[in-house]
């Protein structure tokens, strides 16, 4: 039996339901940009070999101008053993042969900014690869060289240096640790790696370091990007003397809370890590914001910084700092209304106390995809990867939320971030032979972390054709699931209803509507003295707009004559004119005058 809760007139939104003030749409773009990550190696391969490529990138971008995005963030495409999947970089200023040349780079940003596309690309400052020239002169010198002072080797410990300088875990499981050979065969020095053992890290407090890193922003910049996301921002900088930490911290867990544990530990000021966070970091994002002064104020650094609380976060984007931070912990929330009220609210007082605006993501190339991750029994639960053996999530019911997540996600002022294949609704790929997984923390963790190549398989981009158009010759790199044709960009283009069309009208009406500089105003459904929606529903006003996700059992009911913009599943107006929004769904409402 539920009861359903009847608001008769107009939302009341009291003064103090407002959560953030509107803005104005003609502020800096990425204030309230929508930006969707490509993925180069899984987008669209040109050349037939199973792994997608800048000129097969170039040739989809009228995807992105149709779905109606205003930028693409690409993750790494650069010189590289891939050993990370890019993120273990060899050459920051020149292009893998396995994605393309220079020249299909600046082919893609011509195309992109003659289609009004902005484009930012992936910058990965914390390590390089083991196959840097720098990294290579490092282990041909001795140890209390230059070479070596790029890097932070250091002595091990025990009577013969045997064991490891310090107690750090890698994030990809693991020793941070790892021991490298003399020429006559004898064990040398150990070299510090927050990931993998090939992702040596690099001695921030270097100026040599520093230097080059500024002079890899201008070579970009010159070559026309917009911005760079800037990968584990806030690690670059170690605390002094690299002191011992039992914590181990992963990227897409961080929860329990005991500091003594040698289990996921928060990155938080409560227990803080001396390999994240550190104070340092900040004076590297100032200078390079002085580095993009150089070339107008319109490119942007995007800090990817796994930090909590929300107000420590906020200090990577302070007004001479960076433009944008990943909001993660809205990413973990989950399914929750009243979670998702309170992230959301401490997500604009913290962005609001620095003048910056806050940013909203659902899935990225780390995480499982969020219509996978909302169809688990524990929809707020984040696995690192699902395989065979593991809970598989209810397709059906995780997509059914995940279309309301994104309508919310949408209908919030600040910057959304999309990643590619979200807008097909595609799920993760969960049953994927773990002989097939590339990612290094499914091998670095012995299989207990399923890892993250579920979430990166090949889009799907016409039902019919080999490899669902993803490659001339039907190759991929990772196996697409059978049913995946239904998920293809052709077989949802035009279709009534289908995840593709939903994000198209979001993103249209989003623009229209100026909701992404608009303001936020809690709304409870009545005015003093009538019904309230129910407890599990997250309800506000932006501008003129109504947005309702009704995550409990209780139909919410619009009132007779509300005007339904936009919703996530079909919602129906009843006999006497009002309209009740089921469990699990969004829908946007236009307020009435
Ligand atoms: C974060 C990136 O998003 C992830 O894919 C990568 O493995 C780590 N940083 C290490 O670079």
């Amino acid at each position: 039996m539920t009861t359903a809760s009847t608001p008769s007139a107009a939302p009341s939104t009291a003064a103090s339901d407002v959560v953030h003030a509107p803005g104005s749409p003609d502020e800096g773009w990425w204030r309230h940009a929508v930006i969707y990550q490509v993925y180069p190696r899984s987008f669209a391969d040109s050349s037939g070999d199973g792994v997608g490529d800048l000129p097969g990138i170039t040739a989809r971008l009228d995807h992105l101008t149709d779905l109606g995005v205003d930028a693409l963030w690409l993750s790494p495409f650069y010189r590289s053993p891939q050993a990370d999947a890019g993120y273990d970089v060899a050459d920051y200023r020149d292009v893998d042969p396995l994605f393309g040349t220079l020249a299909d780079a600046d082919a893609l940003l011509a195309r992109a900014h003659e289609l009004g596309l902005r484009v930012i690309v992936d910058l990965v400052p914390n390590h390089t690869s083991d196959e840097h020239a720098w990294f290579r002169a490092a282990l041909a010198a001795e140890p209390g060289t230059p070479e070596r002072a790029r890097y932070l080797f250091r002595d091990g410990r025990g009577e013969t240096g045997e064991l490891p300088p310090n107690n750090w875990q890698s994030v990809f499981g693991g020793p941070a640790w790892t021991r490298t050979t003399n020429p006559d065969g004898t064990g040398g020095q150990w070299y510090l790696h927050l990931f993998d053992a090939r992702q040596p890290d690099l001695d921030w407090s270097n100026p040599e370091v520093r230097a080059e890193f500024e002079d890899v922003l201008r070579f970009w910049l010159k070559r026309g990007v917009d911005g760079f996301r800037v990968d584990v921002a806030h690690g670059l900088v170690k605390a002094e003397g690299l002191p011992d930490w039992a914590g181990h911290v992963d990227m897409i867990e961080g929860a329990e809370p005991d500091e003594h544990a040698v289990g996921p530990v928060l990155v938080s000021p409560r227990h803080p890590a001396p390999m994240f966070d550190q104070d340092g970091v900040h004076d590297v994002y100032r200078s390079w914001r002085t580095v993009l002064s150089e070339y107008g104020e319109d490119r942007i650094l995007v800090a990817e910084a796994w930090v909590e609380p929300m107000e420590r976060l906020a200090r990577y984007v302070r007004p001479d700092e960076m433009h944008q931070a990943f909001n993660f912990p809205f990413l973990t929330t989950g399914w929750d209304a009243s979670a998702l009220r309170t992230v959301i609210g401490t997500s604009y007082a913290a962005a609001d106390a620095v003048g910056a605006a806050p940013t909203w993501v659902l899935s990225n190339h780390d995480v499982v995809r969020h219509p996978s991750r909302l169809g688990l029994s524990a929809p707020g639960s984040r696995p690192n990867g699902i395989g065979h053996g593991d809970e598989q999530p209810d397709e059906a019911l995780g997509l059914h939320r995940a279309r309301a997540a994104t309508l919310l996600m949408l209908a919030l002022p600040g910057s959304a971030y999309l990643y590619q294949g979200e807008e097909l609704g595609l799920p993760e790929h969960t049953d994927l032979d773990d002989t097939l997984r590339e990612d290094p923390t499914f091998r670095r963790t012995g299989g207990a972390e399923r890892g993250r190549d579920g979430c990166r398989v090949p889009l799907p981009w016409e039902a019919d054709r080999p490899a669902f158009g993803f490659s001339p010759t039907g190759a991929t790199w990772l196996p697409q699931p059978e049913g995946w044709g239904a998920y293809a960009v052709d077989a949802e283009r035009g279709v009534p209803g289908s995840t593709l069309e939903l994000y198209r009208s979001a993103l249209a009406l989003r623009r229209r509507e100026n909701l992404g500089s608009g303001g936020l105003a809690w709304t409870d459904g009545g005015e003093v003295g009538s019904p309230r929606w129910p407890a599990g529903t997250v309800a506000f006003v932006n501008r003129d707009v109504l947005v309702v996700a009704n995550l409990s059992a209780d139909p919410v009911v619009l009132p007779a004559g509300a005007e339904v913009l936009l919703s996530s599943a079909p919602v129906a107006q009843a006999p006497e004119g009002t309209t009740p929004v089921p469990q699990d769904v969004t829908v946007w409402v236009r307020v009435p005058g």
